[in-house]
């Protein structure tokens, strides 16, 4: 299942990701986020294979980097996370950023993806950095109901209410990366009001905000005691004064911002 609380592994890599992956399980995650460009995969696939956990018990996203868009290098790349994963089949694949030299039609990349799950290497697909534009383009080739989710930033500093909006019409599951802004979430104010309310910090406070607004949330961290706070963020609930003091928080503070990306619908 696709749960609405997931683990976040960019930046982390070698023994320490596989022992965050293993803590994360230990706790109970059950979804787990990677890409190409992490260069983590063998590391989560190792704690995978220690776990005792089945391949359909726990939820695997990774991602194709936009260099391999091409619909041959796409299936190889989904392959060869598979291996790394130790994995029979990917629970999502998605493209990582729209191409951003335009000469691999989006259409051709979309084509690849719908031929990885007819063969079964990936249950469902998805995109990740797509705006507006693109993601109509991308509905409108494949329909968006293959489009399980689109993954960008999303905190309460960067709250991308228009590509959010289209893929609540269009029935597609926003993800929000960087749900705690690298951490800065730890210095608002105001978050930190509301957490001394719940007895928590304001981590979990940006990833309660988030789950209470139908988003999935990946967190990363490196340390137990914050996995198993942002693990317990989704028993927490917010009132509907809590939620729209945070809604004011949007400063259309982006953090991820490559000269390769898209432009931006905020
Ligand atoms: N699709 C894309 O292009 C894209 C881009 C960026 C990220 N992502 C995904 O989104 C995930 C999350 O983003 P991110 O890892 O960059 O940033 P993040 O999850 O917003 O923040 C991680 C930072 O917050 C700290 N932190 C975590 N839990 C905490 C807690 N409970 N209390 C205090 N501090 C806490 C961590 O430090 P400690 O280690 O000390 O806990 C770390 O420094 C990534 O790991 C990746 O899977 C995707």
């Amino acid at each position: 299942m696709f749960e609405p609380i997931g683990l976040g592994t960019f930046r982390i890599q070698g023994k320490k990701m596989t022992e965050v992956v293993s803590q994360a399980l230990d706790i109970g995650y059950r979804h787990i986020d990677t890409a190409t460009m992490y260069r983590n995969e063998k590391d989560i696939g190792k704690a995978l294979a220690q776990s005792r956990l089945r391949q359909d018990q726990v939820w695997l996203t990774s991602k194709v980097w936009h260099t391999d868009l091409e619909h041959k290098k796409l299936l190889d790349s989904i392959k060869s996370s598979c291996e790394k994963l130790q994995r029979d089949y990917l629970d999502l694949s998605l493209i990582h950023w729209p191409d951003p030299t335009g000469d691999i039609p989006l259409e051709e990349t979309l084509d690849a993806l719908m031929k990885a799950k007819q063969e079964g290497l990936i249950k469902n697909f998805g995109v990740s950095n797509f705006n507006r534009a693109l993601l109509k383009q991308a509905a409108k080739h494949v329909g968006r109901e293959q489009i399980l989710t689109n993954q960008f930033e999303m905190h309460p500093f960067l709250q991308n209410r228009a590509i959010a909006n289209l893929c609540d019409e269009y029935g597609i599951r926003v993800t929000a990366y960087m749900p705690l802004a690298e951490g800065k979430v730890m210095e608002e104010p105001l978050l930190q009001e509301i957490a001394d309310d719940h007895a928590t910090n304001p981590a979990a406070i940006a990833i309660a905000w988030l789950l209470q607004h139908k988003r999935t949330a990946i967190p990363s961290s490196t340390k137990p005691e914050h996995l198993r706070t942002n693990f317990d963020a989704q028993h927490l609930h917010l009132s509907p004064q809590q939620m729209h003091q945070i809604d004011s928080l949007d400063r259309h503070q982006r953090i991820v911002d490559p000269d390769f990306a898209p432009q931006w619908d905020d």
